[in-house]
């Protein structure tokens, strides 16, 4: 790792110095039985536990969107702490090289000199394997532009889908939890996986300044055996049935991936991350009968077929009408989503569950889903959707936006490469 590569950072100290020394030469040597990385000895254990599956984090788009879901989900959100391009541009290679290291599921080696005389890596995922994670690397608007001022020279690269969101009806957002310069969303099949990617990308950058400015952690449940089935959410409903499938090409190409000609050269190939903190009113909810529970989504709880079908999977059928009544009801969460009330947009949901603490004001669960979504155009597909169903949703007596944020994902990096190059190019 050459030293031009690392971000900003303070003087070294000499204990810095040698540290990092001994543990670039330790990078050098080969990983397996006994091997010494990043200072560790590592044992047998590495590489062969049940968890050892990686997903590459290089290719033509960032890991962690087309992706099927992990279990798992820390996301942070930093305030960047720079005022050069180039310190950007520094940080972006050590994330991404770092990204790397850790998808692999090795340990981190450089990039951590003089932040003291510790180990690189923080060593609580050393023998866990990489846990199928990933790490996606996302920039917000208040990097181009902040306070009307073209912070870093950049701001006639800015996407103009990076537009500040409209506001919407019902939003409660709290500013603490809202926005940031920088993202980092890391997924993996375990928790300690996911937070030590945030950790470590956390570290690096505080080297320079750059904080986080919120995190948010998210699960989901374990696989069921089931490939086809989708996971419940807190509502206790399968979500994710008429989602867009990674793998369909057309359908991603179409809705998720920015494409020649969409704006800026430096994002095709990239997409647009919408993020919204959704809480759960559980005590709204819960008492809730099941049968209204099931006309506020549109489908059935147990089974996940929409209203009128048989199975998870049965086509929705919006035109369907029984005593004269939409049997999907008009103000159901899948018929307002849907493609068809859309102009035929869609988007590519992958969020996640959490639970925080209690609301110290009425002594609940502070809990919903942490709504993620990827598209090739935040402001003709999320947005409109978001509109249509901030105004009419069921949903809405159960849920409340309380955060949100908004960045462009450039596209995946090459292994000579880093994500976001293309933007300083
Ligand atoms: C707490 C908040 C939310 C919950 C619990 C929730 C839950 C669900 C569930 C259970 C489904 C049906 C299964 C499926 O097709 O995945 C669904 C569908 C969908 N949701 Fe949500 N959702 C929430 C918020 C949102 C938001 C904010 C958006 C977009 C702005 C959205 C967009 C969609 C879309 C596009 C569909 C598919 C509709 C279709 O074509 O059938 N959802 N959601």
């Amino acid at each position: 790792m050459d030293e031009a590569d690392t971000p900003p950072q303070p003087s070294p100290t000499a204990t810095g110095i040698t540290r990092r020394r001994a543990l670039q030469s330790a990078t050098a040597l080969a990983l397996g039985t006994g091997a010494a990385v990043g200072g560790y000895r590592l044992g047998a254990e590495q590489g062969s536990s049940p968890q050892s599956k990686t997903i590459p984090f290089y290719g033509p788009h960032q890991a962690g969107i087309a992706s099927s879901q992990q279990e798992h989900l820390q996301f942070a959100s930093f305030n960047f702490g720079g005022i050069r391009a180039s310190q950007l541009r520094e940080l972006l290679k050590a994330w991404s090289q770092t990204a790397a290291t850790i998808t692999a599921g090795q340990p981190v080696t450089a990039h951590l000199r003089a932040l003291g005389p510790g180990p690189a890596d923080s060593g609580e995922t050393l023998g866990l394997g990489a846990a199928s994670s990933t790490v996606t690397i996302g920039l917000g608007r208040t990097l181009f532009e902040r306070d009307g001022r073209d912070r870093l020279g950049l701001r006639n690269r800015m996407p103009q889908e990076l537009a500040p969101l409209p506001q919407f009806r019902g939003e409660q957002l709290d500013p603490l939890r809202c926005g940031g310069d920088l993202c980092v969303q890391a997924c993996a099949d375990d928790p300690q996986v996911a937070f030590h990617a945030v950790r470590m990308l956390a570290r690096i950058a505080s080297a320079g300044g750059t904080r986080v400015r919120w995190n948010q952690a998210g699960f989901l449940p374990a696989p069921t055996g089931n490939p086809t089935s989708n996971p419940r959410n807190l509502l206790g409903f399968k979500d994710g049935t008429n989602n867009i499938r990674g793998h369909d090409r057309t359908t991603m190409n179409r809705h998720v991936w920015v494409t020649d000609g969409d704006g800026p050269n430096w994002m095709a190939g990239g997409t647009y991350l919408v993020a919204r903190r959704i809480r759960i009113w559980l005590d709204t909810w819960d008492p809730t009968s099941l049968e209204e529970q099931e006309r506020v989504i549109g489908r059935h709880k147990a089974s996940g077929a929409p209203l009128g079908g048989h199975s998870e999977f049965d086509p929705v059928n919006l035109d369907a009408r029984a005593g004269g009544l939409p049997v999907i009801p008009a103000n159901a969460h899948i018929r307002l989503a849907a493609a068809k009330l859309n102009h035929g947009e869609r988007i590519l949901r992958r969020g996640y569950s959490f639970s925080d603490t209690v609301d110290p004001h009425d002594g609940q669960l502070d809990a919903g889903l942490f709504f993620i979504s990827f598209q090739r155009s935040v402001h003709h597909q999320f947005v409109p959707i978001q509109h249509r169903l901030a105004a009419h949703d069921a949903l809405n007596m159960h849920t409340q936006h309380t955060s949100s944020a908004l960045f462009a994902c450039p596209p995946g990096p090459q292994p000579d490469s880093y994500v976001g190059q293309a933007l300083f190019e």
